[in-house]
């Protein structure tokens, strides 16, 4: 790529990196402990939601996390209608048959349980509500909706998007199968309740992805330039609770200590990249999720370890940084803690029986993959540094 569009896309990024904090950001208010769920009635009531749309999944339901609050609401005359039909990787249409509810029960509130789909999708359909003449196509982008949602509690079942606190929302358009992000402050949560009691069930190789995806989010977001001194806090937090307890969550479901944890991993990971953006990890693997229906988690796992050796010396030195907050001695070299770094990530995906390559990955789509990849990525990611298609392809030849 020739010098003079990197110095362009540095530009932008450095712009960027200075127009953010002046975005109207409004604080998600965080509820975190085993049980917090029960508050959902209270803060429903405060909030004056007459008929709330609860967006959910069918194993939700089914496991009876939402029994006891959808009793409280009936006792305390709030009427509520179940959406239970959301898709893992929302879709167009699935956003669509949801907004087309939210609106004939005439609600005016939401409660979204679920992954980071359940959360993402009901993003959309709050924002499709507040306006109904756009379509979620001219959604895409950044600051596109401007207009504020209705309350929204965010509630994740899965330990790693982090959606309950990020301005964005990815979206699959089940046509082209091409997945894109949605971003701005209209769609940050009004409240994330955090509660391990959801988690325990979830089974081993989900905690496994999701734990990585968090992994991902908070890695991409610290060794990004221009990632803030908060940002970086943010990242490190998050760091350090996935490496005390993400194995734990995986080997013991049922340790409530490690699934709460997580959730707050979790969490400040995408308090990290909701400001300081993600990467190439991510913008391949929603590339690739999106033309294999490969797991997000799954994919971030399998690219990030390779992504970072990619970076080779232009990471390196976040990467050490981060190595010594794990625990490694601050003696050591900056290229032998960045190269710990790596080796930890990927003894984390040994443990948790996480392959190393994506066998169904195949040659004729790596130029379909580089052009989604780089149109996600640049120039709006800060990544520690700017690739074109032969660096996206040689990622690729690493992960086949
Ligand atoms: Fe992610």
């Amino acid at each position: 790529m020739k010098k003079i569009i990197k110095g362009f896309y540095r530009v932008y990024q450095f712009i960027m990196s200075l127009a953010v904090p002046l975005l109207p950001w409004k604080d998600t208010k965080l509820l975190s402990s085993p049980g917090s769920i029960a508050n959902v009635p209270n803060i429903l009531k405060k909030e004056g939601v007459h008929t709330l749309f609860v967006a959910t999944t069918k194993g939700t339901l089914k496991r009876g996390y939402l029994n006891g609050i959808l009793d409280e609401l009936q006792g305390m005359g709030i009427h509520y209608h179940i959406f239970s039909s959301i898709t893992p990787d929302p879709t167009i249409s699935s956003i669509e048959e949801g907004v087309a509810e939210y609106n004939s029960h005439n609600c005016n509130g939401i409660l979204a349980v679920g992954g980071g789909s359940v959360i993402d999708c009901s993003k959309v359909i709050g924002a499709r509500a507040v306006k109904p003449n756009m379509s979620v196509s001219d959604m895409k982008g950044i600051l596109k909706i401007r207009k504020k949602l209705p309350t929204f509690i965010a509630v994740p079942t899965t330990a790693g998007t982090g959606s309950e606190c990020t301005l964005a929302a990815v979206i699959t358009d089940e046509k082209t199968h091409y997945k894109y992000p949605i971003n701005d402050p209209c769609l940050l949560p009004d409240y994330a309740i955090l509660d391990g009691e959801l988690t325990k069930d979830l089974p081993p190789h989900l905690t496994a992805q999701t734990g990585m995806d968090a992994m991902t989010h908070s890695t991409e977001a610290y060794i990004n330039k221009f990632s803030s001194k908060e940002s970086k806090s943010f990242a490190i937090k998050s760091l350090t609770l996935i490496h005390s307890n993400l194995l734990k969550a995986y080997n013991n479901g049922q340790d409530i200590e490690a699934r709460q944890n997580m959730l707050e991993a979790s969490f400040y990971a995408g308090k990290a990249f909701t400001k300081a953006y993600v990467g190439y990890v991510h913008a391949i693997g929603h590339a690739i999720g999106g033309i294999y229906g490969m797991p997000h988690g799954l994919t971030m796992a399998i690219l990030l370890p390779k992504v970072l050796r990619k970076y080779d010396t232009k990471a390196e030195k976040s990467l050490s940084e981060i190595a010594i907050a794990l625990g490694e001695s601050p003696s050591l070299s900056t290229k032998e803690l960045s190269q710990r770094f790596i080796a930890l990530i990927e003894n984390y995906n040994r443990a948790m029986v996480i392959p190393e390559n994506i066998t169904s990955l195949s040659k004729s789509d790596y130029g379909e993959i580089a052009r989604r990849a780089l149109k996600e990525a640049n120039p709006l990611y800060p990544v520690p540094e700017i690739w074109s298609e032969k660096e996206i392809f040689e990622v690729l030849d690493e992960v086949i």
